[in-house]
C-alpha cells in the first residue's frame, strides 16, 4: 500500500504509509553506522511516509534528547552524508523517540504498545540491530505484547543463525509471531545497486541470455575481496570465519542471481524489479542444485586461508592471530576459493569458482563469466579468452574483453575491453540501506533471501564449516595462499580484480 506524500516533489513520488519504524539495538554501531544515516537519507529525499517516527529502543539511559545527540553525531561523522541541512535536520530530529528498555522483560514491550497506540500510525515496522543472540527474544516479546499482528514488518540482521539447526529454530520463533510474508532478512548486498544490475543485465537484454550456459561459458569467477582485516571485531570473526560471514550469504547470493533461470512471474505494479516470489523461488532452486562440496574429496573443492603478517597498501599490518580478541593458535578461516558445481541442465560441468578474503591487497567485488576459445585457433597470440565482468564495487559496471585486430600488416589480435560505467548515470545511487529500509516498509520483499533460501544455503555450507580444515597462511596484502590456483583446470589462473 502506498499513499501520496504532500511533501514530494512535483512529479508525485510514491512513497510508503507513514510508518513506526522501532530500532531495537538503537544505540549500537550498525544503527549508527548505516541505519539512521540511511533513514536520514530516505527523509531527506521524502521518501519516508508523511509523519513517519522513528522509535529507537535499547538499554542506555538516554532519553529523546540523548537519541537526538547521538544521531547527529552519527550522522556527522557518516560518509553517507555531505552536510546536514538545518531545517532538513529539525525536522528528522523531530520524529525521534527513545524508549529505554530490557529486551528480556515483558514491561518493555507493554510500554512500546503504548507508544505505539499512541502514534497510531498506519503501519509498522520492527528493525532487530542487535546481536544475534537477542533476535528470539525481542519476537517473542513482541508476539506477547500482541504487537507483531496487523501486518506488522519485521526486519532480521545479519547473521541469520550459525548453522541449519540455529537458522530453523530462528525461523520457527519468527514465525510463531510473524507470517513469513512479513520476515525480511537483510543480506546487504542484495541491496547495492550493481547486485540488481545482475537481473537487469540479464533479464532486461535479450543479447547476453543465448550465451549464458554451458555450452558458451567455460568457468565463472566469483571475487569478494576484502583490504580490511579485523577492526575490532576479531571475537566475532573467531566465532564466524569467512565461511559465515561472507561465503554463506554474500558469495552465494552472487552466485544464485548468476546462475538462476528467469524468473516466470511478470512484476507487480508498484513493487520492485521483479516479483518476489518468483524470483526467490529460482534462487532456492540454484541452491538445491548445487553439487555438495563433500561429494568429492573436500581438497579439490576447497582451499581455506588465514593471514599472517605482511603489509596492507605498503604499511606493515598484524596477521589474524595478532589481532585483539582472536586466540593465539586459532585456525578461524579468513580466506576460502571455492569450485562449486551448480548440477542443472544449465550449468553442467562449468565450474563456479567462488574467492573471498580478508587482508588481500584491494577491495573488489565481481563476477567474470569466462567463454570458452574459438574451435580453432586462426590467428596466431589469439591467448585471451572473452569474458564478461560485472564490476560491484568499487568500479561499479560491466566490461566484456574480446579480441581486435591490431592495425598493422601483421595479422596481430589484442585483447580490448568495451566498457560500462555506472559514473556513466548522472544520478546518485541510493546506499544498499536505504534500498532495503524502502523495500521493507513497501512491502517489497523481493531483495530479502526467504525462509528456505537461508536454510538451503546453510545446508549446503555447514559440512564444509563442519570439517574444520586447517587454513593454509597467506601474507596479509596477498591474494590468499598459492594453492587457490590450484582449483583451477590446468594452466587456469584466477583472473586479476
Ligand atoms: C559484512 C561482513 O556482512 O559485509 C563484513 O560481516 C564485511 O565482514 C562486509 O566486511 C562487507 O560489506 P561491503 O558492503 O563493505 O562489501
Amino acid at each position: 500500500m502506498t499513499t501520496r506524500n504532500p511533501l514530494a516533489e512535483a512529479g508525485a513520488l510514491q512513497t510508503p504509509e507513514p510508518a513506526a519504524i522501532v530500532i531495537f539495538g538503537v544505540t549500537g554501531d550498525l544503527a549508527r553506522r548505516k541505519l539512521l544515516p540511511a533513514l536520514y537519507r530516505l527523509f531527506v529525499g521524502r521518501r519516508l511516509g508523511f509523519g513517519t517516527v522513528i522509535v529507537g529502543v535499547g538499554r542506555r539511559d538516554w532519553g529523546d534528547a540523548g537519541l537526538v545527540k547521538e544521531t547527529q553525531a552519527s550522522l556527522e561523522q557518516s560518509t553517507e552524508i555531505n552536510k546536514l541541512d538545518p531545517e532538513d535536520w529539525a525536522r528528522f530530529s523531530g520524529s525521534l523517540r527513545y524508549l529505554r528498555g530490557e529486551f528480556d522483560q515483558p514491561d518493555t514491550y507493554k510500554r512500546l504498545g503504548t507508544l505505539l497506540e499512541r502514534l497510531n500510525l498506519p503501519s509498522r515496522l520492527f528493525y532487530l540491530s542487535t546481536p544475534p543472540a537477542e533476535f528470539e527474544e525481542i519476537a517473542v516479546g513482541l508476539h506477547s505484547a500482541d504487537l507483531s499482528g496487523s501486518g506488522a514488518r519485521i526486519v532480521i540482521e545479519k547473521p541469520f543463525g550459525v548453522n541449519v539447526e540455529s537458522a530453523r529454530q530462528l525461523n520457527a520463533a519468527l514465525h510463531a509471531a510473524f507470517d513469513e510474508s512479513n520476515v525480511y532478512r537483510i543480506d546487504h548486498f542484495l541491496g547495492k545497486e550493481t547486485v540488481q544490475n545482475i537481473l537487469a543485465l540479464r533479464f532486461g537484454n535479450a543479447i547476453f541470455e543465448p550465451l549464458w550456459n554451458r555450452q558458451f561459458v567455460e568457468r565463472v569467477e566469483i571475487t569478494v575481496a576484502e583490504d580490511l582485516g579485523m577492526e575490532g571485531r576479531g571475537a566475532f570473526y573467531e566465532e564466524a570465519g569467512i565461511l559465515r560471514d561472507m561465503i554463506q550469504n554474500h558469495a552465494l547470493q552472487l552466485l544464485t542471481l548468476t546462475a538462476m533461470e528467469p524468473p516466470v512471474a511478470r512484476p507487480q505494479s508498484g513493487a520492485g524489479l521483479l516479483d518476489a516470489g518468483a524470483l526467490r523461488d529460482e534462487k532456492v532452486k540454484v541452491l538445491h542444485a548445487l553439487r555438495r562440496l563433500t561429494a568429492s574429496p573436500l581438497a579439490e573443492n576447497v582451499v581455506l586461508g588465514q593471514y599472517v603478517a605482511g603489509t596492507s597498501y605498503g604499511l606493515p599490518v598484524v596477521g589474524y592471530r595478532e589481532e585483539d580478541h582472536v586466540a593465539a593458535d586459532s585456525i578461524t578461516p579468513t580466506f576460502a576459493a571455492l569450485r562449486v558445481f551448480v548440477d542443472n541442465w544449465r550449468w553442467s560441468g562449468v565450474p563456479f569458482y567462488l574467492r573471498s578474503g580478508k587482508r588481500l591487497p584491494r577491495k573488489g567485488t565481481e563476477i567474470a563469466l569466462v567463454f570458452r576459445r574459438p574451435p580453432q585457433a586462426l590467428f596466431p597470440n589469439s591467448s585471451e579468452v572473452n569474458a564478461l565482468t560485472i564490476n560491484i564495487q568499487p568500479d561499479e559496471g560491466a566490461t566484456l574483453r574480446f579480441m581486435a585486430k591490431q592495425p598493422g600488416l601483421q595479422p596481430r589480435l589484442l585483447p580490448v575491453s568495451m566498457d560500462f560505467s555506472y559514473s556513466t548515470f548522472a544520478s546518485e545511487a541510493p546506499t544498499a540501506y536505504e534500498r532495503l529500509v524502502l523495500d521493507a516498509l513497501s512491502g517489497d520483499a523481493s531483495l530479502f533471501p526467504r525462509e528456505d533460501e537461508v536454510e538451503a544455503a546453510w545446508e549446503w555450507i555447514e559440512p564444509l564449516i563442519e570439517a574444520n580444515l586447517t587454513p593454509k597462511p597467506y601474507e596479509a596484502g596477498a591474494w590468499g595462499p598459492d594453492e587457490a590456483d590450484r582449483l583451477m583446470s590446468d594452466g587456469q589462473h584466477w583472473r586479476q580484480v
